[in-house]
């Protein structure tokens, strides 16, 4: 029996989300709302935790800097320990990885036409660990090995939302060539509107929010035709992120196409995904919070 992806998961990485955790502060005021907010997501994922997470996500100048800027780079370890990010690691376990899955990825996706760069050591920050923590919890140790998707959604030229679609649509194929019977989820992260400096510090969009998330649901095809400038000044200079979203997106069964390295047109255009669970929440520290969960219907 091969892999296969079951879910798609989507939620902004703010690191005050992590702080909040690490220094046990969720009960506050400004926090307890979010949390209890989160609380349907856990208990979700309480019940579908998978063998596997391929987790999409932006580092911000930790793994990676200005002298280097990988558009899409998978990692290939065997573990990930949290990034010093200024103020020391944050107290969550070692991330485990899945190096076979990752041999695999690459060995897929590559001859797909997504030239990724090969990570066989990085650290990882904020925006792998704040949604490691926001659907696990604090535990001893995180419940499934990750494989890390690093995107540069930093230096411009960023990829773009077509381009993040297909290659959701190219992790699928390789998750289903994949001879082996794991449960994968695609988690995409990072988001919502949100812009940390200039005059417009402090921009938050919802009626721009809330749309996205309708049509990452309904319409992700049109979707990826929302140029980045569209992104810059709806959502932020930070809410750029989100085009993250599309690459686990294009993960689900319904985006499957028929010009596939597979060529199995049976495979294409599977069942629309349920709606698992929903949050939008504002603020939390300079951004709006957004959490979506897709299961696979087919
Ligand atoms: C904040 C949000 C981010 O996405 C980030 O990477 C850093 C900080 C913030 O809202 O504080
Ligand atoms: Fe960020």
């Amino acid at each position: 029996m091969s892999a296969r992806i079951t879910a798609s998961v989507y939620t902004s990485h703010v690191p005050a989300i992590g702080v909040a955790m690490d220094l046990g502060t969720t009960d506050e005021p400004y926090w307890q709302p979010l949390f209890s907010g989160y609380e349907p997501a856990r208990e979700w994922m309480r019940a579908h935790t998978p063998d596997v997470v391929i987790l999409v996500y932006n580092d911000h100048g930790n793994a990676f800097s200005l002298e280097m800027i990988p558009t899409f780079a998978l990692g290939m370890a065997p573990s990930y320990e949290p990034a010093d990010e200024g103020w020391g690691a944050r107290p969550v376990p070692i991330v485990g990885g899945h190096p076979a899955l990752s041999a695999h990825l690459a060995q897929s996706v590559i001859p797909q036409d997504f030239d990724l760069t090969l990570v066989n050591g990085m650290k990882v920050d904020h925006g792998l660990t704040v949604p490691l923590s926001i659907m696990f919890g604090q535990p001893d140790s995180w419940p499934c090995p990750v494989v890390p998707l690093a995107v540069n959604v930093v230096q411009y030229p960023v990829p773009s939302g077509r381009r993040c679609l297909q290659l959701g649509r190219a992790i699928r194929r390789a998750v289903e060539s994949f001879d082996d019977d794991l449960d994968v989820q695609v988690w995409g992260t990072g988001g919502m509107s949100h812009q940390l400096q200039g005059p417009r510090a402090g921009l938050i969009n919802q009626p721009w929010d809330t749309a996205f998330m309708d049509r990452l649901i309904a319409d992700p095809d049109g979707l990826a035709d929302v140029p980045h400038i569209d992104y810059l000044r709806e959502a932020g200079s930070e809410g750029i992120e989100l085009v993250m979203w599309l690459i686990a997106r294009g993960a689900m069964a319904d985006c499957a196409d028929l010009a596939g390295a597979t060529g199995r047109a049976d495979r294409a255009g599977g069942a629309a995904p349920s709606v698992a669970h929903r949050l939008y929440h504002v603020p939390a520290s300079n951004t709006a919070v957004g959490q979506l969960i897709l299961e696979d219907r087919s």
